[in-house]
């Protein structure tokens, strides 16, 4: 295959010659983009289940999506190179359907990618299909089968189609058609197949590749929930630590940054920087002592009593239930974000799966019926069959697959020991931890939240799932460092197609996301597990040739 990413080095030179481009063909479409762009291009490929419900030629610097109409992904992607986009609409059942989009550049690079979501949100993932876009590849992202917002979990009550559709079978089909659709509309062969996906999206990437191995070439997964059956559960059980609001051991929200600062205080150091960033939280055992009202130098008006203390303690356990781990617990560094530990309830996330999917019971309660057993019962029943608990990947790496996977330590909504967890016990049924380098690799990223972001100044960015859109509507790859050392996905390419491991990726913060032209405030790399980011002890701490992976 001609290397398409050498378009990248020259972007310079082509975007003068896009320019040029643009101005003799003003704002109409290319030929083949307008000409093959509709259903009926499609018409041999698609199962009597499927139909094309709109085909739309995207001028180069057009914009398109769904706004509104979209409740979970309303943004409209603006300035996308020319392309023809599609949605499909696909019958699962009598009771159930799923839609997907797709994109499909007229300068292909020959690649295929598809993108995940997150929570459960039902649409499609237009903002993520356009930050695959503009590096060329074909792209599709599923709306998994319904029509929500991320916390709203009622469309799957009394509904084990729509549950399905959103364990696997959206992905899956949306895959399958994807891929048929792309050879159709350019009659050629596709060269490399990826997947990047974050949370939801990340589970999505790794069941399908237990379900079906030969999907993707390189996988790109962020923060996975994959645990759906236990993740769910434990979402409950974690705030219960917390509940009642009226209970000597709850902790109010005001006090989650006071926790914060005492952690950083007793751990921030351990990793050899003092910067605020707890890099080592594995390291870290915390005692919340100095922080007990009586404790010498406690503030009165923002101390704990024992019962809080040990609430604190309890949040950052793993979670075993009848006396076998059901859920590792979140990591020190973690205050930041503990959104389901805020308010006088659960979070959806637990207890709206545990009514919708789990019982088919919204006036179950978990006041009067949660208790540890819960999570054994979702563990044998798992509706939908959404968890991607097949450890054994020995198809997905014959097939020549590469995973890259990576987890933020300060992530306070899906516990990063979790990912720890799954790769471990892919380890154990594949030869251990050393035989996984050649082709599965595992990334923690020090002080990142979940999925984007960070309270610490932590370097975060490296172009993965649903990061674009922290830094703006219109972004591709990391800018300013559009190479295979600040990219995650050019590296996972790199990697598949070059056979060149990522031995480290370099990850990225600026002074302010929102305005990048002030520059990066610091860069450092991320290292693959059970490498960890050594400081060399001398050098700007801001400056990635001052970090080595040991
Ligand atoms: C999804 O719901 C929104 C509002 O609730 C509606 O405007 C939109 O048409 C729906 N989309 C689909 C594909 O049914
Ligand atoms: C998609 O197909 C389902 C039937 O499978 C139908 O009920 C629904 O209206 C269709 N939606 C669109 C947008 O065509
Ligand atoms: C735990 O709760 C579930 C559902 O709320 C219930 O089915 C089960 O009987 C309970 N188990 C025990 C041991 O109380
Ligand atoms: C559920 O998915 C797993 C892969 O994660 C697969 O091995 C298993 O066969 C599926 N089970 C059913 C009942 O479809
Ligand atoms: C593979 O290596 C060639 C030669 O160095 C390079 O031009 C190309 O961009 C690389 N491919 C990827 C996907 O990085």
């Amino acid at each position: 295959m001609a290397s398409s990413l050498s378009r990248l080095s020259i972007s310079t030179f082509t975007l003068g010659l896009a320019v040029l481009v643009l101005a003799y063909t003003s704002s109409a479409v290319s030929k083949t983009c307008s000409g093959r762009c509709s259903a009926a291009t499609f018409k041999d490929v698609l199962p009597a289940s499927a139909r094309v419900v709109s085909a739309v030629a995207v001028p180069k610097g057009g914009s398109y999506g769904e706004g509104s109409a979209n409740v979970a992904y309303p943004t409209i992607p603006p300035d996308l190179p020319e392309l023809c986009a599609l949605i499909v609409n696909v019958s699962t059942s009598a009771i159930s359907n799923y839609r997907f989009g797709v994109y499909l550049p007229t300068e292909w690079n020959s690649r295929f990618l598809a993108v995940g979501n997150g929570g459960f949100s039902g649409g499609i993932n237009w903002l993520d299909m356009a930050a695959g876009v503009r590096y060329g590849n074909a792209v599709v992202s599923t709306d998994t089968g319904h029509n929500s917002t991320m916390a709203d979990v009622t469309w799957a009550l009394h509904n084990q189609e729509r549950k399905k559709d959103f364990g696997y079978r959206a992905i899956h089909g949306s895959v399958e058609m994807g891929k048929a659709m792309t050879r159709a509309y350019y009659e050629k062969e596709i060269a490399y197949s990826y997947y990047s996906g974050a949370s939801t999206g990340g589970r999505q990437g790794l069941k399908e590749t237990q379900l079906s191995p030969d999907s993707f070439d390189g996988m790109l997964i962020g923060a996975p929930a994959w645990y759906t059956s236990h993740l769910q559960p434990w979402t409950t059980k974690v705030a219960t630590f917390n509940l009642p609001v009226s209970d000597k051991k709850h902790i109010d929200p005001s006090l989650f940054p006071v926790v914060g600062a005492e952690v950083i205080k007793q751990c921030d150091e351990l990793d050899g920087v003092k910067d605020g960033i707890v890099s080592r939280p594995d390291l870290c055992k915390f005692k919340p002592n100095s922080l007990l009202c009586d404790a010498t130098g406690a503030k009165a008006s923002a101390c704990l009593n024992e019962e809080q203390a040990m609430t604190v303690l309890n949040i950052y356990s793993d979670w075993y239930a009848d006396g076998r781990l059901a859920m590792p617990g979140l990591e020190p560094g973690s205050e930041s974000q503990w959104a389901l530990l805020r308010g006088p309830d659960p979070n959806p996330f637990g207890d709206a799966y545990i009514q919708n999917f789990l019982y088919d019971d919204p006036s179950w309660n978990w006041k009067t019926q949660f208790n540890d057993s819960v999570v054994w019962q979702a563990d044998a029943a798992d509706p939908g069959n959404c968890t991607a608990s097949n450890y054994d990947l020995s198809p997905f790496k014959k097939h020549g697959g590469k995973i890259l996977m990576y987890h933020g330590a300060a992530d306070g909504l899906i516990p990063q020991r979790s990912s720890d967890l799954f790769y471990q016990r892919v380890a154990d049924v594949m030869g251990g931890v050393s035989s996984l380098q050649s082709w599965f690799r595992y990334f923690v990223v020090p002080g990142m939240e979940h999925v984007t972001g960070t309270a610490m100044d932590a370097p975060w960015y490296f172009a993965g799932a649903g990061s674009h859109g922290v830094l703006g509507k219109a972004i591709f790859s990391t800018p300013g460092f559009v190479d295979t050392r600040h990219d995650a996905l050019l590296a996972l390419m790199a990697w598949v197609e070059n056979g060149t491991a990522v031995d480290e990726i370099v990850a990225t913060i600026w002074k302010d996301s929102t305005d990048l032209s002030a520059g990066v405030m610091r860069q450092r790399p991320i290292c693959p597990y059970p490498k960890v980011q050594t400081y060399l002890g001398k050098g700007d701490t801001d400056r990635p040739e001052s970090f080595v992976c040991k």
